[in-house]
């Protein structure tokens, strides 16, 4: 039974414990820098030893496997770092670094130690997910020629001066933070190499409280809000596919939505969540739909799935273990996550220069 941590008693702390559980390992300690808040969520969750420093637990406990990271962007590629070198095997919350040169750093090291580096791409994780790639896999949809990668939301900006809107904490707003759909289209095309981006970023709505969401981190009237509040952009691949992507944490958009369509050369389909209106996930719809032709009509099929109210987060941090354990191939890759921020990394120079850029 592989034995592992988590790094970082936030939010999302009890989703990975959860699944890591359920995957079959044991959660054996928490580190966070805030040593209170790190005991707190072990008494919580019956994990049996807490740190308030990283390198002191993994010193104190060489027996750990692997860690979980799970703290704001800026620390996810050095603690990444330290745990392969340390000879950790590490699951790390998207995104996968703040950039493309770090990803790349963190891609040569787990090479080099030979270490499982994965992200938690939890929409892949979704049954909708799972069940389309399905339809991908056995030929149904053929090749997808065009994506739509869409996650909008109208008053979602969690939080005002907090780390999520430093840029230099963050590495920037919603283009960054809500990446998962342009990560999902790829992920359906096959992660096609990335040839071109053309991208424009928004900065309306960003210091408005009225655009707040309905969740996120406490308030910092003191910090810093230099991000994004909305990107659009389109990325060109060398396979000759496309997609386009429209993310937001505030616009003028009717409500959230958090999806990805596509069309195929056999079919098309679409993964889909549309948000409670309180912009809240116990109140959304989910849909999954394939569009195809039959007997010469037009035809829309939905696709039936359990429902997951973690949106696949406590089974992509099961597929971490289930990975280590050779009993499942690995959900995402460094190779494919490299792809990724190159194309964020290209969408934020775009947006910079006016000017496309070439991958
Ligand atoms: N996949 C998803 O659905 C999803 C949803 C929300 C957040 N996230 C990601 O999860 C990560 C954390 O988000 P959150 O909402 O839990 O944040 P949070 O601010 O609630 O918690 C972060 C925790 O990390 C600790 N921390 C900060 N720096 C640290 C360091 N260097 N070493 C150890 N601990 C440190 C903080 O003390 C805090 O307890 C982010 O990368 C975010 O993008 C993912």
């Amino acid at each position: 039974m592989k034995k592992l941590a988590i790094i970082g008693a936030g939010g999302m702390a009890a989703y990975h414990i959860n699944g890591f559980r359920a995957g079959g390992a044991e959660v054996v300690a928490i580190a966070d820098v805030n040593a209170e808040a790190a005991a707190k969520t072990a008494a919580q969750h019956g994990i049996g030893k807490s740190f308030g420093d990283v390198a002191e637990m993994f010193a104190a406990m060489p027996e750990l496997d692997g860690v979980s990271i799970i703290v704001p962007n800026k620390f996810h590629a050095p603690l990444a770092l330290q745990a392969m070198q340390a000879g950790k095997h590490v699951f790390c919350e998207k995104p996968p670094a703040i950039s493309a040169a770090e990803m790349a750093e963190l891609k040569e090291t787990a090479e080099a130690t030979g270490r499982t580096l994965m992200f938690n791409f939890n929409n892949r994780a979704r049954p909708e997910s799972y069940a389309m790639r399905g339809y991908v896999n056995d030929g149904t949809i053929g090749t997808i020629n065009s994506c739509q990668a869409k996650w909008v939301r109208r008053a979602g900006i969690p939080g005002f001066g907090g780390w999520f809107t430093n840029k230099a904490l963050s590495g920037g707003g919603p283009l960054i933070d809500l990446l998962h759909m342009i990560d999902l289209g790829m992920h359906f095309m096959g992660y096609p190499e990335p040839a071109h981006v053309i991208a424009r970023t928004y900065h309306d709505h960003i210091d408005n409280k009225a655009f707040k969401g309905p969740w996120g981190i406490p308030d910092n009237a003191k910090g810093v809000m230099d991000v994004e509040a909305a990107a659009h952009g389109f990325v060109t691949f060398k396979t000759g596919q496309s997609m386009s992507f429209a993310i937001s944490w505030a616009e003028m958009n009717e409500r959230e939505e958090c999806s990805c369509v596509f069309q195929g050369s056999k079919a098309g389909g679409s993964v889909r969540r549309l948000f409670g209106i309180d912009g809240l996930d116990d109140t959304a719809i989910d849909t999954c739909q394939l569009y195809t032709t039959e007997n010469g009509l037009q035809v829309n099929r939905d696709i039936k799935v359990k429902l997951d109210e973690t949106m696949g987060r406590e089974r992509s941090a099961a597929n971490f273990v289930k990975t280590l354990e050779g009993e499942e191939q690995p959900l995402n890759t460094p190779t494919e996550a490299l792809a990724l921020m190159q194309v964020i990394d290209a969408a934020y120079e775009s947006a910079t220069t006016g000017a496309p850029v070439a991958l």
